[in-house]
């Protein structure tokens, strides 16, 4: 399969890059095109392109999209912190391109498979306790109501046969590698990182906050799974929560202690930060995983387990 990945410089699209080329992957890769706003790191494998193209420059699309490609994953995103803040920045990235990147699938790859990194963002408010994929997104944020578009403009372009789309919620991604980025759930990775780096990490919101957490191997593995998907499975609404952990941040500070002590808790420290309180308040915390798992999507053993996974696989990483 010819397949391109944008956002591939970016924390889970450079993951995604690495699991489509092992030997292990469940899609097989023939050609892989890698874009971000600069050029991702390259590989030393034949099968690999990468491309510098910010994708709201009105030749971005008819560049990534060739009429050989089969398969797109659209990671490329302003995050939920950036978005809310600059409202025009996150409507070009998050909406318009997404956009003009199906609109040009549509044109030169009908039936391209499209798989698009949807978020738990795109709900918020009086939600029922526990939520379903058919539960209506009423979004309390710009990045949730930008993603919320993409599922529905998605979805009805599926409906007319122009594009094949896939699309994935993901629930917050935890421990992420690296430092703090623009996401309001930066803090879900930071209270596990930066203690186990030896530094302190400010967590803003309450312990008592729920959240639905999946680790960076897992979700990766369920955005690939989600392009094996046969064509109509997922009529007649293409859009599913990927299986998360629902667990407090409590829980998560307790888990951090189980593997490694009090000393390394005693670095989370609190500090309410309003803005991200409200946007993660209105997140929903528990949704019901059926449909995803027997649809063959993979769902973490526990929050111990995630973070014994990132001490032996990416501690050190800088990225
Ligand atoms: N990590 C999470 O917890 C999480 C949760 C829900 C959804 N998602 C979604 O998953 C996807 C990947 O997230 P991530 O955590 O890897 O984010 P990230 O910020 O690490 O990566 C996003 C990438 O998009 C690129 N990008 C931004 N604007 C661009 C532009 N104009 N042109 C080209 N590239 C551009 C950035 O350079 C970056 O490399 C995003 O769509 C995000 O909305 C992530």
């Amino acid at each position: 399969m010819n397949v391109v990945v944008t956002g591939a410089g970016g924390f889970l699209g450079s993951r995604l890059a690495n699991a489509l080329l092992s030997k292990n992957s469940k899609l097989p890769v023939a050609r892989l095109v890698l874009v971000d706003l600069q050029e991702p790191p390259s590989y030393e494998d034949p099968r690999v392109t990468t491309l510098a193209i910010n994708i709201t420059d009105s030749s971005a699309a008819d560049r990534i999209i060739q009429s050989d490609v089969h398969v797109l994953f659209h990671l490329a995103a302003v995050l939920s912190g950036q978005a809310e803040v600059d409202l025009d920045l996150g409507l070009r990235v998050n909406f318009d391109a997404t956009r003009a990147l199906v609109d040009t699938a549509r044109r030169k790859a009908p039936k391209l498979r499209f798989v698009y990194t949807s978020t738990v963002g795109v709900f918020g408010g009086n939600l029922p306790e526990v939520i379903n994929d058919l539960t209506a997104v009423t979004p309390e944020n710009s990045y949730g109501t930008e993603k919320a578009m993409c599922e529905l403009l998605l979805n009805d372009y599926s409906r007319h046969g122009y594009v094949d789309a896939r699309v994935v919620r993901l629930p917050t991604v935890s421990v992420r590698a690296g430092t703090a980025n623009a996401a309001v759930t930066s803090f879900a990775s930071g209270i596990v990182r930066e203690p186990l780096n030896g530094e302190v990490c400010i967590c803003p919101v309450d312990t008592k906050q729920q959240l639905l957490v999946t680790s960076p191997y897992t979700v990766v593995q369920n955005i690939i799974h989600a392009a094996t998907l046969p064509m109509d499975v997922l009529r007649p609404w293409r859009v599913v929560n990927l299986p998360g952990i629902c667990i407090s941040v409590g829980e998560m500070i307790e888990a951090l202690r189980e593997v490694a002590g009090s000393e390394a808790v005693s670095l989370v420290k609190f500090k309410r930060d309003e803005m991200i309180e409200r946007m993660v308040a209105t997140f929903p915390s528990k949704w019901d995983n059926t449909r995803a798992l027997r649809l063959g999507f993979d769902v973490d053993k526990s929050f111990v387990d995630i973070i014994r996974h990132y001490i032996r696989d990416d501690l050190k990483r800088k990225v």
